[in-house]
């Protein structure tokens, strides 16, 4: 222990993560320090709700105004906790200009502004870790940066938001609606302030984009993303599901195909025997290939204010060893490449489906779909009619699973479904998941 040195800190922002690191430093200070190999103190804490205050202990320092702690020249680590874009981009690029290095759990900071603020830490020379941007409590920031780095890295895929895959465990597991689902998630404080980035697919497509910002050695735009989020899900959807073996999930999915890559969020029907269908609640689950390591396979805890903090907790500790061996921010933890990939259009694609639709209950129709389906190139793998969930006023549902297909194909059959005039309401298409 260089009992000499005091690394000392600041942390902006005390929500559920701030406050759960505050807490873990409150119970764990000598292992931390131990464990840091110096002194560790939480020199100052800022958030913009003054009764913030109450929870900070040990002659902390409290402030409401964030440069303070950016113009504090003995402040050696900004832990940046605030979330979204502005003003968190400010702080993380001033505090770097002032001679920090930066903790963050911002996964829309990171995902936006990617390469400004890797070129900015390589510029100062400063260190910014980041393992609780993406699935809290899980190291696979660490792993693919590190212990993958040995790998081309084939394809990435997770569960990586808490908030929907606990609401999606809670369709299935107790059949209730999306509303209600919805609702007994939100004081669980694993939610995002607006919850709409979370069933957008919003979280998890930031989160795919710094996955593979990092294990395709390019940085990945969100434009390149194709998101779609759970929001149109419908209880019917999870149990026909269910009834063929299938789970619904949201997955954020990259990989190549025909030496392009692909970015896509969206749901999924997932086998019941692959390893997402049992990562349920706030749980995220994340595969990663490697042309050496093969698939492996990452799970825990997504989101939670002690899940996140002990991401953080771990960050700092990294950075404030290296400035004790005097080498932070010496070599980059990210080097950002200008590198352009080759990026496929999602819909060129080929995959299979899982498509419902309500029509009359009467001869032919199933005939006049599967011409149209024909026409494009769509192959049926199997049929079924099923009891709908709750009665239909008028209709009954059908549901065909596919051969592989590629997804234009499908969009554009499906444009011709809908005008047939024994098609009641807009179909549902859903992507089948094959490890
Ligand atoms: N709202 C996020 C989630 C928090 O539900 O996964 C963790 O990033």
């Amino acid at each position: 222990m260089n009992s000499f040195k005091t690394i000392k800190l600041a942390i902006i922002g005390i929500g559920s993560v701030g406050s759960s690191v505050l807490k873990i430093f409150q119970k764990n200070k000598k292992i931390i320090e131990e464990k840091c190999g110096c002194r560790i103190e939480i020199k100052t804490v800022c958030d913009k709700d003054p009764s913030k205050q109450k929870l900070i202990f040990n002659g902390t320092k409290f402030t409401t105004n964030y440069n303070e702690v950016l113009k504090d020249p003995e402040i050696d680590i900004v832990v940046e906790l605030i979330g979204g874009i502005h003003p968190a981009y400010e702080i993380i690029s001033e505090s770097v200009k002032y001679g920090k290095h930066i903790v963050t759990a911002n996964k829309a900071v990171l995902s936006e502004h990617w390469d400004k603020i890797f070129l900015l830490a390589n510029k100062y020379n400063k260190t910014i870790y980041f393992e609780a941007a993406v699935a809290a409590g899980i190291p696979v920031i660490q792993s693919l940066n590190e212990g993958l780095a040995g790998n081309n890295i084939l394809s990435i895929t997770g569960i990586l938001n808490g908030t929907t895959n606990y609401i999606l465990s809670l369709m299935t597991q107790q059949k209730c609606s999306f509303d209600t689902a919805l609702k007994r998630i939100q004081n669980l404080g694993i939610a995002e302030a607006d919850v709409s980035y979370d069933i957008s697919g919003y979280d998890t497509a930031c989160k795919l984009s710094i996955l593979s910002s990092l294990g395709y050695s390019s940085w990945v735009k969100l434009k390149d993303i194709f998101i779609e989020g759970i929001e149109d899900i419908e209880l019917q959807d999870i149990f026909f599901a269910e009834s063929f073996g299938y789970k619904i999930k949201l997955l954020g999915h990259s990989g190549i195909y025909k030496n392009k890559y692909f970015f896509e969020v969206r749901k999924f029907l997932v086998p019941k025997n692959s390893v997402f269908a049992n990562i349920n609640n706030e749980y995220n689950g994340i595969l990663i290939e490697g042309s050496n390591c093969g698939k492996i396979f990452f799970a825990g805890k997504g989101a939670g204010g002690f899940a996140a903090a002990s991401a953080v907790v771990s960050d700092i500790i990294c950075i404030a060893k290296d400035i004790i061996n005097a080498v932070g921010g010496r070599a980059q933890y990210v080097e950002y490449i200008p590198k352009k990939l080759d990026i496929l259009n999602i819909k060129e694609n080929e995959g299979y489906f899982y498509l419902r639709f309500i029509t009359l209950d009467k001869a032919g129709v199933l005939a006049k779909i599967a011409n149209i389906l024909g026409r494009y190139n769509v192959s049926i793998a199997s049929v079924y009619q099923k009891e709908p969930l709750l009665k239909l006023r008028r209709g009954v549902p059908i549901i065909l699973l596919t051969h592989k297909t590629k997804e234009k194909n499908l969009i554009s059959a499906i444009k011709k479904i809908k005008n047939l005039d024994v098609v009641l309401k807009p179909s549902v298409y859903i992507k089948i998941f094959s490890e």
